[in-house]
């Protein structure tokens, strides 16, 4: 007779990865470093949780290559994720939005993965304690770039091939994800066969699948831009935004919810539908958002949740990255609402 479930069998990410790696969907070194990225987002959960307590608020007093002033917690943040991903073996090159330049790991023995990551995005929140969240993504080496290495390569050969390998487009990627952390703390990924939700049970620390294959809505009535830079945006654009804010035959306008951190806002927008928007403006003329760790990965899971995610004209996952800390203009979330801003900025 088939064994009777018992009540308290419950869905772990650790069992969630085993299904994925037994249906041949993943393999066992990916697994390794999925398990990895989950620790690390724990001990990060933990750290901005306690920021005020454990004097971790404030800036590190150093800035990054984005010219951005570091918090305490972006630069220890970094530092978590880089030492999971070292010590999982499996992953052979890291790109992050902290690394001015992506590092070649030397404890890779298999696997070889190359990780992308935003370890703590919407930084500038972590004061007023603010949903912030870890953004990740994860691509094969590129091997014909790591056979042209030679035997003994210099270190500017390493380094010119951890670009080669690092820059790919989005629709190369064989998983992303992020960790939302909220009211709740909640990682959502996709290894490629749809959207899926852990929320983690502080009572024992584990992820439990809490959503099961994320659908976004088609459209929503929600907007999520800057709005502070309005007068600073392309006409078509202000057009666009004006025309949410019309009543129309239903009699109500779009609602807007921004609260500058992407992943609160896209996690928002996955699950209630309408669309976050980070357009080019006057003074970023390609935009904020930075293509191979946060537009890349957002508009992956957008597209495996049935949405889009666009830089205005073309798919973001088609955009092949020249640069690691390129940053692109970003319109993710809703199907419909994509298609509208397309519409508008054609
Ligand atoms: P990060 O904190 O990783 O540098 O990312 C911040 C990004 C993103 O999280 C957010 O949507 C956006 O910056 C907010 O920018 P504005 O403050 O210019 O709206
Ligand atoms: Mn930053
Ligand atoms: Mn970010
Ligand atoms: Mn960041």
């Amino acid at each position: 007779p088939k064994q009777r479930r018992s009540q308290y069998e419950i869905e772990t990410f650790t069992g969630w990865l085993l299904q994925q790696e037994q249906k041949g969907i993943i393999d066992a070194e990916l697994t390794i470093v999925l398990s990895s990225i989950s620790l690390a987002c724990k001990q990060i959960a933990s750290l901005v949780q306690r920021a005020g307590i454990s004097n971790l608020t404030g800036l590190q007093g150093a800035s990054n290559i984005q010219g951005e002033d570091q918090k305490k917690l972006d630069v220890i943040s970094n530092e978590v994720f880089s030492s999971c991903l070292r010590t999982s073996g499996r992953t052979g090159i890291i790109a992050s939005e902290e690394e001015d330049i992506p590092v070649a790991v030397e404890e890779s023995y298999s696997g070889n993965y190359i990780v992308v990551f935003d370890p703590l995005d919407g930084s500038s929140n972590i004061d007023a304690a603010v949903s912030t969240g870890s953004i990740f993504g994860i691509y094969k080496p590129n091997e014909e770039c790591l056979t042209n290495l030679g035997d003994s390569p210099t270190i500017d050969e390493v380094a010119e091939n951890c670009v080669v390998n690092v820059c790919q487009p989005g629709s190369n990627l064989l998983t992303a994800g992020y960790c939302m952390y909220s009211s709740s703390v909640i990682l959502v990924l996709s290894v490629g066969k749809g959207v899926y939700g852990f929320t983690l049970d502080p009572l024992y620390g584990e992820f439990v699948l809490t959503h099961k294959d994320i659908q976004i809505p088609k459209k929503g009535k929600i907007y999520s831009f800057n709005e502070g830079n309005y007068a600073l945006w392309d006409d078509k654009l202000k057009k666009y935004v004006d025309s949410l804010k019309e009543p129309g035959p239903s009699n109500k306008p779009y609602s807007a919810r921004y609260i500058g951190s992407l992943v609160g806002d896209f996690h928002r927008t996955l699950l209630y539908g309408g669309i976050y928007g980070y357009p080019a403006d006057l003074k970023s003329k390609t935009g904020k958002l930075r293509l191979l760790y946060e537009c890349a990965p957002m508009s992956y899971l957008a597209e495996q949740a049935g949405g889009k995610g666009s830089d205005g004209h073309k798919r973001i996952l088609d955009i092949q990255p020249e640069q690691v800390h390129q940053r692109v203009p970003l319109y993710v979330g809703s199907t419909e609402e994509v298609e509208k801003l397309e519409k508008y900025l054609a």
